[in-house]
């Protein structure tokens, strides 16, 4: 039976992402309130190759969204009919894999005849604070770390953003993953050198602390630090030199993204800090967050499944932000609408 039969007045906004390596459905009431949000990530698919394949992750989003559909629906309790909007992600990403969901979203759009709109997955990456903090608004100041982005922006209202900071090499994301793979680790590099780090001791084996005027970022010096401290110890590294390793370089970057955060925090006090992206699931950016942040605003980082790639954020990004309609697809997509 459809969910809405009895007309509650709520919206319901179905989203799909399909940017990178994960492929995601989900529904969510008046932008803020998850009924579902499917994911179905393809770290398996990827593994061997050490890296995300585009023309593989493209025809695996295809091949999964079908039944990943149903599953959303099924779990909202909601038929096609219960939807008023569409939202998909037109960019930035990979251009194979943001055409099948646009695609997708423009098939579904036309068969139900809904409004489609096309959404800024690096907006959807801040909507996922309002997800985790229904009463969270902007004015706010958000520092976004994922695998292409470590983006500082200020956030005036909703569907407004302004970049203050940017890197101008390598991303966060960009950086774990390299230096994991210089560690060994396998893919995805983030996480697992999340974990390794947690038996190491950045005091051993400190690393240099990245630092630029201003608001930019950049990793790639640390990253020939990493590597040229590997290339010292040679074949007698041992498993807790790369521990020790990994904790220093996570202990740089971590370090480095949030000093710029104070600077910004300093410089234009604001009530809401919101610190989101693949990254932020990172267990000593999390806690130091929390210490840098302190009582000068309050600081939301979206659960662990809302800080990777999902559908809700994108979700929420459309409800709140909107975009262009068609939902014209922009691999390099900024900040813009
Ligand atoms: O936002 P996201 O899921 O995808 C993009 O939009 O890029 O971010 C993926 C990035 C990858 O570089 C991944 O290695 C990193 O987030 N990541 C982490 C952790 N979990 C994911 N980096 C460090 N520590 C983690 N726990
Ligand atoms: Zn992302």
């Amino acid at each position: 039976m459809a969910r809405r039969a009895g007309g509650d007045g709520l919206s319901l906004t179905l989203g799909i992402e399909t940017s990178c390596d994960e492929t995601s459905v989900a529904v969510v009431e008046d932008g803020r309130k998850i009924l579902a949000n499917v994911i179905h990530t393809q770290v398996a698919l990827h593994e061997k190759f050490g890296g995300v394949v585009p023309e593989l992750a493209a025809r695996d989003h295809l091949e999964r969204l079908p039944r990943l559909l149903e599953l959303a629906l099924e779990n909202a309790g909601a038929t096609p009919d219960d939807i008023d909007l569409l939202a998909v992600t037109r960019g930035p990403g990979l251009v194979g894999c943001l055409l099948v969901g646009v695609g997708v979203g423009e098939g579904l759009a036309a068969a139900w005849t809904k409004p489609l709109t096309g959404v800024n997955h690096l907006w959807g990456h801040i909507y996922a604070g309002m997800l985790a903090r229904p009463d969270l608004e902007p004015p706010l100041l958000g520092l976004v770390v994922s695998g292409a982005h470590s983006d500082l922006v200020r956030m005036p209202g909703h569907g407004r953003f302004e970049v203050i900071g940017r890197t101008r090499d390598d991303a966060a994301g960009e950086a774990f993953d390299k230096a994991a793979r210089m560690l060994g680790l396998g893919y995805p590099g983030g996480p697992a050198l999340d974990r390794l780090a947690r038996s190491g001791n950045a005091k051993r084996q400190p690393l240099p602390k990245p630092f630029l005027e201003g608001l930019e970022y950049s990793f790639s010096g640390l990253k020939t630090a990493l590597l040229y401290r590997l290339r010292d110890l040679g074949e007698a590294v041992t498993d807790q030199d790369r521990a020790d390793l990994a904790a220093a370089f996570e202990q740089s970057v971590v370090e480095s993204l949030l000093a710029k955060l104070d600077v910004a925090l300093d410089d234009q006090p604001v009530a809401e800090v919101v610190v989101a992206g693949g990254v932020a699931a990172n267990t000593l950016l999390r806690r130091r967050a929390v210490e840098v942040v302190g009582d000068r605003a309050r600081l939301t980082m979206p659960p662990l499944e809302l800080c990777t790639d999902n559908a809700a954020m994108i979700a929420a990004a459309g409800y709140f932000g909107g975009g262009p309609t068609p939902a014209e697809v922009d691999p390099s997509l900024g900040w813009e609408r």
